[in-house]
């Protein structure tokens, strides 16, 4: 069980607070891993409530499953009306924190986690106002009075944006105080990545350019502009909304080294090489390695995405983006990461394919001309969601006379675990803030270095103006997508 601990939630009347991380507290409460004495959340918002009203609000929010747990949570809720940009609001919290961890230990004992649910112009100047009151100040490595920082996305728009907002986060705080959430990284089947390759010793003396042919990361999507996401959205993009962080993640787990441990430092230094092997496409190779998109009306939406709320009617910002990527290292050398994902595609699915290459010789069909594609008989398919699981195929004989050749799979399924509430992503990387374990957030050079990559992209773009290929709602994406699989490497799973 984690330290006495206050989580500060400035945003407390917004939409992820509610939805998002007091269900993710609560679910810690519910299953044991967070205790009702010794955890407190305090609200914190510019909107005038109590504390009772806030947790009227909240009680509406909570998941059924967790209702039981909700009655020993409540008094662990207190609002704090406040403008956290303000120096007197702040210090007038910052008492109210003070009397609150009294039961608990009193503020040195007790471990302080600000949660900046709040629009990103505001990181730097409302962790400059907390710092200024020593809000923030802890010895290093303080196992209890710690004081720690999170942070959602989107960390910057592009690269001088995103160490602007690490410079100014550096001056007040260090790097270890920042937690910068991803919430793929929570999600369980994602963090599985690292177990299959490190915990077992089948997978890893194929995981390279020997053996691998290439390497499908697909996040695809049947949402889109729901609400008015429109007005959020037609300034960020596929590319700076899910490539540069979500994509970028899964890729790194997948391409990293193995790693002398699961600290955070050991993780994250080497996805952080990995993100600085990526080829930096100029903008020729932008041109031939990475196809954009944007919906129309199709079979599942009856709007384009120009027409949708919030967006300009002659937008040029991409729904969908395909990237035939590059890792310019010993172990990836020459094999391409395909990487696709989009908004009103017509499945929801994300995973990741790695095709292995095809046998040296082929027994039953001779020797073939190189020009004649042979079946990949051997892929990996590791399934992130909805399905959750692994599947390994390989070819078998059809019984009966003769030779002739059949797919089969070896299967595993997260259902089959028996667990009936997989942990919702928040809840975990809560949790691991509260503990201290920064291994599933993210490092300011992981930042840095997907900004690089993304912005080479959206140079190409802007330099070289390739079409933004128009695909229907409903669909699977541009059909220039497909182009990007050269030869015999086959095509989108
Ligand atoms: C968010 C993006 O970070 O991730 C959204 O801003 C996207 O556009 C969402 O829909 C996808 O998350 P998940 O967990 O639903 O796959």
């Amino acid at each position: 069980m984690a330290n006495p601990a206050q989580i500060v939630i400035f945003g407390a009347s917004g939409d992820l607070t509610a939805r998002k991380l007091i269900p993710a507290l609560l679910g810690n409460v519910a299953v044991g891993a967070l205790s009702p004495d010794a955890v407190q959340v305090i609200g914190v918002s510019r909107s005038a409530r109590t504390s009772e009203q806030w947790r009227e609000d909240l009680a509406a929010w909570v998941p059924v499953e967790l209702a039981e747990a909700w009655p020993s949570f409540v008094p662990c809720l207190h609002y704090v009306t406040a403008d956290a940009s303000v120096p007197e609001q702040l210090e007038r919290l910052h008492q109210e924190l003070d009397r609150l961890a009294e039961p608990m230990g009193g503020e040195s004992k007790v471990g302080r986690l600000f949660y900046l649910a709040l629009a990103p112009e505001l990181f730097g100047p409302v962790v400059g106002c907390l710092a200024g009151r020593g809000m923030t100040e802890c010895p290093v490595d303080a196992a209890d009075g710690w004081r720690r920082v999170v942070i959602e996305k989107p960390f910057g728009v592009d690269l001088p944006s995103a160490q602007a907002l690490n410079r100014e986060l550096l001056r007040w705080l260090r790097e270890e105080q920042i937690y910068r959430i991803d919430h793929y990284l929570g999600k369980e089947t994602v963090q599985n990545l690292l177990t299959l390759r490190f915990q077992n010793a089948i997978f890893e003396p194929l995981w390279n350019r020997n053996h691998v042919e290439s390497v499908e990361i697909s996040v695809l999507e049947t949402v889109a502009m729901e609400g008015r996401r429109g007005a959020y959205y037609d300034g960020a993009g596929a590319l700076r909304d899910m490539v540069q962080n979500h994509l970028m993640q899964i890729l790194a787990l997948v391409a990293m080294e193995p790693p002398g441990s699961l600290s955070a430092a050991a993780v994250r230094g080497e996805k952080i090489k990995v993100v600085g092997s990526l080829r930096r496409f100029t903008p020729k190779e932008v041109a031939t390695h990475v196809v954009r998109g944007q919906y129309v009306a199709g079979p599942s939406r009856d709007q384009a995405y120009r027409q949708e709320i919030g967006v300009a009617p002659r937008s040029r910002t991409e729904t969908y983006v395909a990237a035939r990527v590059l890792v310019d290292n010993w172990r990836w050398s020459g094999v391409p990461f395909l990487l696709r994902t989009g908004k009103a595609l017509h499945r929801a699915s994300t995973e990741v394919l790695l095709r292995f290459r095809t046998p040296p010789v082929d027994l039953l069909n001779g020797p073939v001309s190189p020009d004649v594609c042979r079946l990949r008989p051997n892929t990996l398919r590791i399934l992130i969601q909805p399905e959750e699981g692994v599947r390994l195929s390989f070819l078998v004989k059809e019984p009966g006379a003769g030779m002739r050749m059949r797919s089969s799979e070896l299967g595993f399924d997260y259902g089959d675990l028996g667990s009936d509430r997989t942990p919702p992503a928040y809840q975990r990387l809560l949790l691991d803030a509260i503990e201290g374990n920064a291994t599933l957030f993210i490092h300011k050079d992981e930042v840095e270095g997907s900004w690089a990559f993304a912005d080479a992209i959206r140079a190409g773009w802007e330099e070289a103006d390739p079409p933004v290929h128009r695909y229907p709602a409903g669909s699977h994406g541009p059909e220039a997508a497909d182009a990007l699989w050269h030869g015999c490497e086959g095509g989108w799973s």
